[in-house]
């Protein structure tokens, strides 16, 4: 029998001037819906379209509606629809990459579930590859045991599933989308959630939007860190929301960082698939030599955490900020034509895919700790659904398989609408009130200093980058902790509540707490791998740390 965890005492906190929510005002303009949700990525569409066509729903998107870290997602969306896989090959290959944390039950839904979520979205229009024989196309990524990706358009997967969604979201007028709207808090009434604050426009106040259900689709944290692959909107809004409302969340020190992401001076990070790996490309060191076998058996195709904590050490062996990725041995045509995102966007930069050695490094890409959540979404907060990457179902347990993410928001998001269909049964209703006609948002006042904003901003990034990325020890986060409060209280003490005051508190909040959550746990697992405490320790496993939940905020406990 396992020996119960011991809490860690003391260390980083969350400042509290982060955790007061904003306060719904009884003079907000508002308006009703069904549903209310916020994110428009996968989870967030497979949701509004999965309801019956009349249903009212408000779809709030951060920027113009089709981009989100869907988008960009490359590699595929990984289901066992291949002649000699089987849902339970899937989830076997997702336990093992888990690290001893995965929710079983969880998993079981998320692998049975790929196939008719496959189904659902070809019949939504997305263009999957297909082979010469008309059979969807199979890709091969790492830590899975069978070509089970789906891809389109070679590399641009996400791209293709948030086109086809976005096409059948424009056909529904029942939909209202909110382009370039932004949650600010949850509104709370009697103990449920029923209704959003949210600004609908740069310089808008704030209005209130009602609904018996609200949706956290928010997506991703990449942008908590300075060198993510995510776009600029992943600022980790769903958990500081969540976090403000009092909302249980979990796993936050589990950050995945991506292995191989595009490392030139001065240029943004760009992503660079996992499925290139999956190919037979090879990761080099300084000297030009494999370092992989070396370090796993699997070599190039160990798991993702594996992987990039060895690009960590070999950097820092050769004392230099990337590794090479190298494609010289494949079929030069083959991997252009395989990869013609990706082949453009070096080629832009002067590289070629095929022949030239791209310099590559670790950097933020994936969270697999948010809003503790059902596979229908109920979290913590009655009439307060969560799914997607801001959801924490404990499908990816420390450390998600490749391509899991986006059939997680496929089949996640038709499980939560499916179940809030047949709402009756656990009593949130369907929403009977009428559409209000809107009032014009008023014009309010822009961020007060938007760029002292942006400096703060920086500062989190950075000192997440530095003491809380692939690699964490105690030291490092104290400091990492020590930085983020003082960002804290200069963020409290700034005038105004505009959007990027806001964002910055948000922003602060979610790292705050990530951190609290990486120096509580002394061990490493997964994506958390701490150097003062380099091994897992057995009385851990399977136990989860969460916020929100306990007499002192955290405890360790299960997620159900
Ligand atoms: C990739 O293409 O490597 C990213 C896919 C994923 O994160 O699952």
């Amino acid at each position: 029998m396992n020996t119960p965890p011991i809490l860690t005492a003391g260390g980083p906190g969350i400042p509290a001037s982060l955790l007061r929510p904003t306060l719904p005002d009884p003079a907000q303009p508002r308006a009703r819906y069904d549903a209310v949700v916020v994110g428009a990525g996968v989870a967030g569409l497979a949701f509004a379209l999965r309801l019956p066509e009349g249903t009212r729903i408000a779809l709030l998107t951060k920027g113009a509606l089709g981009e989100s870290n869907t988008r960009y997602a490359q590699g595929g969306l990984a289901a066992a629809v291949g002649p000699d896989d089987d849902p339970a090959l899937h989830e076997a290959d997702t336990l093992a990459a888990g690290a001893g944390l995965c929710d079983a039950d969880a998993v079981r839904r998320l692998v049975e579930g790929g196939p008719a979520a496959v189904e659902w979205l070809l019949a939504m229009g997305t263009r999957f590859d297909r082979d010469p024989d008309g059979t969807l196309a199979l890709g091969r990524e790492a830590a899975h045991g069978r070509r089970r990706v789906l891809h389109a358009g070679g590399d641009a997967t996400g791209a293709e599933i948030e086109r086809a969604l976005v096409a059948k979201v424009r056909e529904r007028p029942a939909i209202t989308v909110l382009e370039r709207a932004y949650a600010v808090d949850l509104v709370q009434d009697g103990g449920r959630c029923t209704g959003l604050v949210a600004e609908l426009g740069a310089a808008s106040e704030p209005v209130v939007l009602r609904a018996p259900v609200v949706v956290l689709a928010a997506g991703g944290a990449g942008q908590l860190w300075a060198t993510t692959s995510n776009p600029l909107g992943a600022t980790a809004d769903g958990l500081a929301m969540a976090l403000r409302a009092g909302v249980a969340v979990a796993d936050l020190e589990f950050a995945q960082f991506h292995p191989t992401v595009l490392r030139l001076p001065d240029d943004e990070p760009f992503l660079v698939s996992e499925a290139v790996r999956g190919e037979g490309a090879f990761l080099r060191d300084a000297d030009g030599e494999r370092f992989m076998p070396a370090a796993h058996p699997l070599a190039e195709l160990a798991p993702r955490d594996v992987v990039a904590r060895a690009i960590q050490r070999q950097m820092g062996l050769d004392g230099a900020d990337h590794v090479a990725l190298d494609l010289a041995h494949l079929d030069p045509d083959a991997m252009r034509a395989r990869f013609p995102t990706i082949a453009a966007a070096l080629r832009r930069r002067g590289l070629d895919l095929a022949t030239d050695r791209i310099p590559v490094a670790p950097a933020a890409h994936y969270f697999m700790g948010g809003v503790v959540a059902s596979p229908e979404g109920r979290t913590s907060l009655p009439g307060l659904l969560a799914i997607g990457e801001a959801a924490c179902t404990g499908v990816h347990g420390a450390n998600r398989l490749a391509s899991n993410s986006l059939l997680e928001g496929l089949v996640f998001g038709m499980a939560a609408a499916d179940a809030f269909e047949g709402s009756r049964v656990w009593g949130l209703g369907s929403g009977d009130g009428v559409v209000e006609p809107w009032s014009a948002p008023k014009s309010g006042t822009l961020p007060p200093n938007p760029s002292a904003a942006v400096a703060l901003r920086s500062r989190v990034q950075r000192a997440m980058s530095r003491h809380v990325a692939v690699v964490r020890d105690a030291a490092g986060l104290a400091a990492a902790g020590a930085e983020i409060a003082a960002v804290a209280a200069a963020a409290a003490a700034m005038p105004g509540d505009g959007r990027a005051v806001h964002g910055l508190r948000s922003m602060a909040l979610a790292a705050s707490a990530v951190v609290a959550a990486a120096y509580r746990r002394e061990e490493s697992r997964g994506g958390h791998f701490r150097l003062d405490f380099p091994d897992s320790d057995p009385a851990l496993g399977g136990r989860h740390l969460l916020f929100g939940g306990g007499e002192d905020g955290w405890r360790y406990g299960g997620l159900g």
